[in-house]
């Protein structure tokens, strides 16, 4: 009754669990459906506990409002079960429970105390460093996977993918060179690990390696690219950002009409990238033509507003390239009355969402001076709102957009040598500091 990395479920036949193995397998290289594979086993084993916990901690990485009713579902499932459940599926139940209740901080800390005690949880780990990376907290992103990987040897067959959580902590943490080679040691061991590539490529898009970024990604697409891979469209967003700074506008388009955005799906996580890219041109003065009125429709028929303030940074932007001062207005309202709430969104919102939200919604009415003041003082601070350096760049880039156009030349010039102080190779930096001068 052990799982193949020796930890014990309390139930399940042995067919569900081999089950569970094939989508937690799924899960870490993002292909196929998780959620649609261990469905299977609950299907006929519906007193199956890690099949609950695995089914529920999935549809939590999407990190949106939408699944909260299938989680609430997994969670009456799991209290039923509760009895029956062992102390490591108990510890599952309460950190997908803290999750439910909006206490994502907390979620976070309940997985800390389970993989402290069973530091072979591979489940438990790949969600808890994908709950670092919405929290933009790099130490943990770092930190959570090196205190396991003594427990395990290259032996086990999922070595390759610790190595690549690993690998995107080192290059959150700006310890690019170390996690260039870790990120390529894991491609060694696991060469689909998609996550691993991707902290390669974060690694070259930090030291604006472009050229070699494209060839990166190309030279290994049939490792990422696959049609069920549910991660390749922010792999394809990287392939654009390599694009756009070298000033390839027409084939970052090409990607994201072909890749990025190739229908109008809502998933948060899929349109943020879209709508960051889409942002990126817009500052540059690109028309990205009908692309934004999709987008901002599909923000609108949402219901996400208020959920997770890092999205509604991305929902203010579509509505800002639109002209949309309604649906705009609307957010913002949505946005403030979150962050007079409770749990770790409004903390989060306090602390950097509501004015970064602000500052884009000012951006849009040409209010630049405003824009200016608002992001100045948590532009360094915005990774207690998550994503990654590389997504929370377009913050960097709206602030010196807004200080050019705002006609505050000596703060654009200021902004402008800090960054090509730390991308001295980026043709679109220089750029910038061109018009700063
Ligand atoms: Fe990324």
């Amino acid at each position: 009754m052990n799982d193949s990395r020796g930890l014990p479920f309390s139930s399940g036949t042995s067919s569900s669990h081999e089950t569970y193995e094939r989508a937690l397998a799924a899960l870490n290289v993002y292909r196929g459906d998780a959620v649609a594979i261990i469905d299977e086993a609950l299907s006929t084993d519906p007193d199956f506990v890690m099949g609950h916990v695995l089914r529920a901690e999935v549809l939590i990485t999407m990190w949106e409002r939408s699944v909260l009713p299938k989680v609430h579902e997994s969670l009456q499932s799991l209290q039923a079960l509760h009895d029956r459940s062992n102390d490591r599926e108990r510890a599952h139940a309460q950190a997908i429970a803290r999750w439910a209740q909006g206490d994502w901080d907390g979620m976070r800390l309940s997985f800390e105390r389970l993989l402290a005690d069973h530091p072979r949880d591979l489940l438990a780990l790949q969600v808890s460093h994908l709950a670092d990376f919405y929290h933009g907290d790099r130490d943990s992103l770092r930190a959570r996977p090196e205190r396991v990987l003594p427990s395990w040897t290259s032996a086990d067959p999922a070595y390759g993918i610790l190595l690549g959580m690993q690998a995107f902590g080192l290059e959150e943490c700006g310890q690019y060179a170390q996690a260039e080679d870790t990120g390529r040691r894991a491609l060694e061991l696991q060469p689909d690990d998609c996550w691993a590539h991707h902290a390669v490529a974060h690694v070259l898009e930090m030291q604006a390696r472009q050229a070699e970024g494209i060839a990166f990604m190309q030279s290994r697409e049939a490792h990422w690219a696959q049609s069920d891979n549910g991660f390749s469209f922010h792999n394809w967003w990287h392939t654009a950002l390599f694009n756009l700074d070298q000033g390839r506008n027409a084939e970052a388009l090409a990607l994201y009409d072909r890749c990025i955005r190739p229908e109008p799906i809502g998933v948060q996580v899929m349109m943020l990238d879209a709508t960051a890219l889409l942002w990126r041109l817009h500052l540059n003065g690109v028309d990205a033509g009908t692309r934004w009125n999709e987008l901002a429709d599909t923000y609108e028929q949402s219901e996400e507003a208020g959920f997770y303030v890092f999205n509604d940074m991305h929902a203010m932007a579509a509505y800002t390239a639109t002209g949309r001062t309604r649906a705009a207005a609307d957010l913002l309202k949505a946005v403030q009355a979150s962050a007079a709430g409770q749990g770790t969104n409004a903390r989060m919102t306090r602390e950097v969402g509501l004015p970064i939200v602000q500052a884009i919604d000012a951006f849009g009415q040409g209010r630049f001076a405003e824009t200016v003041n608002l992001l100045l003082p948590v532009r360094y601070k915005a990774h207690a709102f998550g994503g990654s350096h590389a997504q929370r760049d377009i913050i960097h880039r709206t602030l010196i957009e807004a200080a050019l156009r705002g006609g505050d030349q000596p703060m654009a010039r200021a902004l402008t040598q800090e960054r090509t102080a730390h991308k001295s190779h980026c043709a679109f930096s220089w750029g910038l500091r061109q018009r700063a001068a």
